[in-house]
């Protein structure tokens, strides 16, 4: 782990307090680990989307973005192994009856351990003969491991019979793979292509937390990227190049960075290779942001064997048919987020006070620009000149109360990159002042120019 400035629970307090994300359900006493996206937040979560949709889809000729349903017909389940295999391992503490993910509960107290290459029966033998406690209680006595099923299941239509059962995506994957042939039929696709989605999912996780490092629900930005048998390396090698190059361009700190290739073990008995980027967290350490995944045709072959549908492609230059082999580089949104806040989080000691700062990515930032009137009587002037100037081409926030001192210093602590003051002399010279978050250096530019000025700020 790498030296970190400043303490988790220090940035997630901030980002709570400041209108990024608020606990769900707050006023009934909130709902465990359940988040929600405050105005700052979801602002952001919309441009981090943007910016993904510009990478992987609009920059790209072949790949296509679709939007599949969450509730799914659950043979989709079947065939994928979902309801048989989506399991944790669960045990319980014998004395308070805390509930544990076993393998977690190892990795807090037994960091040496590769936790992740361990059957059920290795963790077991590892929970008995290492002197794990319950973090609750501090005993040391647990249940063997029983497996947990992490799909939500809810019912579907007005009777709550078993016909009727129906669960909530764990994976946004699976609405790609369906999909295939519908995708490749009406938009005349040819290999390679891929299929992607921006899309919630729902993992009913023994242990959730961390603030949205780990949640029940979360979002995805997954890509089934599909293409002939046989080029699996290359673009493996391929798709992990692209994302590296993603995480970097949103501005996440290199050194905190790293891939995590899986070992065999961890495999799974279709899958060739995977490799996790992960992200060097303040107090908790490395964890995964996305991970790439080298799957076959597996997922394509389950789906085409269980619904007897033809899923194979015809390659017109060679007239041979087959099942394409697929790269899945799958991104969670949640993390991707909370790794950007925590990596811009900072705290300067100036002559006059600390002052909290977000070095945020300007195109990332919830707001881009924060038009300040220097007088409650400039409000109107202000808004008329500068309003929608500004709210054309960037998220914009007008912000009147307070000394103008401190709402720099507020507008700092969200990251807004471009603070617009509009001062007694604005209406004489047309003219504003703008000031940079970052060196806190201030302009006199003329409104006329302004639009130009901004522009070429949020792009040098
Ligand atoms: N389709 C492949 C797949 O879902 P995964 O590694 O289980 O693979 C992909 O999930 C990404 O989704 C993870 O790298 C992580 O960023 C995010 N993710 C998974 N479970 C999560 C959870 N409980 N809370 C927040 N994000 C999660």
């Amino acid at each position: 782990m790498a030296d970190q400035k400043f303490e988790f629970g220090k940035i997630t307090t901030h980002l709570v307090s400041s209108g990024f994300i608020y606990p769900s359900s707050e006023i009934y006493g909130g709902i465990s680990n359940t988040w929600d996206y405050g105005p700052l937040g979801s602002n952001m979560k919309n441009h981090l989307k943007d910016v993904w949709r510009k990478h992987f889809v609009v920059a790209k000729m072949n790949i296509f973005q679709i939007d599949p349903s969450i509730i799914m017909n659950p043979k989709v389940w079947e065939a994928t192994g979902h309801i048989k295999n989506f399991h944790d391992p669960l045990i319980d503490c014998k004395y308070c009856h805390a509930r544990f993910r076993a393998d977690n509960l190892i990795k807090s107290q037994k960091p040496e351990l590769n936790v992740d290459d361990m059957s059920n029966d290795e963790l077991n033998e590892v929970i008995q003969t290492q002197g794990i406690t319950c973090p609750t209680c501090g005993k040391s006595s647990f249940t063997p491991i029983r497996q947990f099923q992490m799909m939500f299941k809810t019912t579907m239509g007005v009777t709550e019979d078993k016909a009727s059962t129906v669960y909530l995506r764990p994976e946004t994957a699976q609405g790609l793979f369906v999909n295939f042939k519908n995708v490749q039929r009406t938009q005349r696709a040819k290999l390679p292509f891929g299929i992607c989605d921006i899309g919630k999912a729902f993992r009913n996780e023994i242990t959730p937390g961390n603030f949205t490092f780990r949640t029940r629900e979360f979002e995805q930005m997954e890509i089934e990227f599909f293409f002939k048998p046989g080029e699996d390396l290359q673009w493996f090698n391929y798709w992990k190049d692209e994302c590296l190059d993603f995480v970097n361009k949103i501005g996440i700190d290199k050194d905190k960075l790293r891939f995590r290739d899986h070992s065999a073990k961890e495999l799974a008995f279709y899958s060739k290779a995977t490799c996790d980027i992960e992200y060097d967290f303040p107090t908790m350490g490395w964890g995964e942001l996305m991970g790439i995944a080298s799957r076959t045709n597996y997922d394509l072959n389950r789906h085409q064997e269980c619904s007897g549908q033809d899923l194979t492609y015809l390659d017109s230059t060679d007239n041979s048919r087959f099942l394409p082999h697929v790269i899945e580089p799958s991104f969670g949104l949640d993390r991707l987020l909370l790794a950007l806040l925590c990596d811009s989080y900072d705290v300067e000691e100036l002559d006059n006070g600390e002052r909290i700062v977000m070095h945020i990515a300007k195109n990332l930032a919830p707001y881009g620009v924060a038009i300040l009137p220097l007088s409650n009587k400039l409000n109107d002037k202000a808004k008329d000149s500068l309003w929608s100037l500004i709210s054309e081409n960037y998220d914009a926030v007008f912000d009147t109360t307070g000394s103008i001192g401190k709402r720099y210093r507020r507008q700092d602590a969200i990251g807004t990159p471009y603070c617009v003051t509009y001062d007694f002399d604005s209406m004489e010279d047309n003219s504003v002042t703008v000031r940079d978050r970052d060196s806190m250096e201030q302009e006199r530019v003329k409104i006329a120019d302004l639009a130009t000025y901004l522009y070429k700020k949020f792009h040098e």
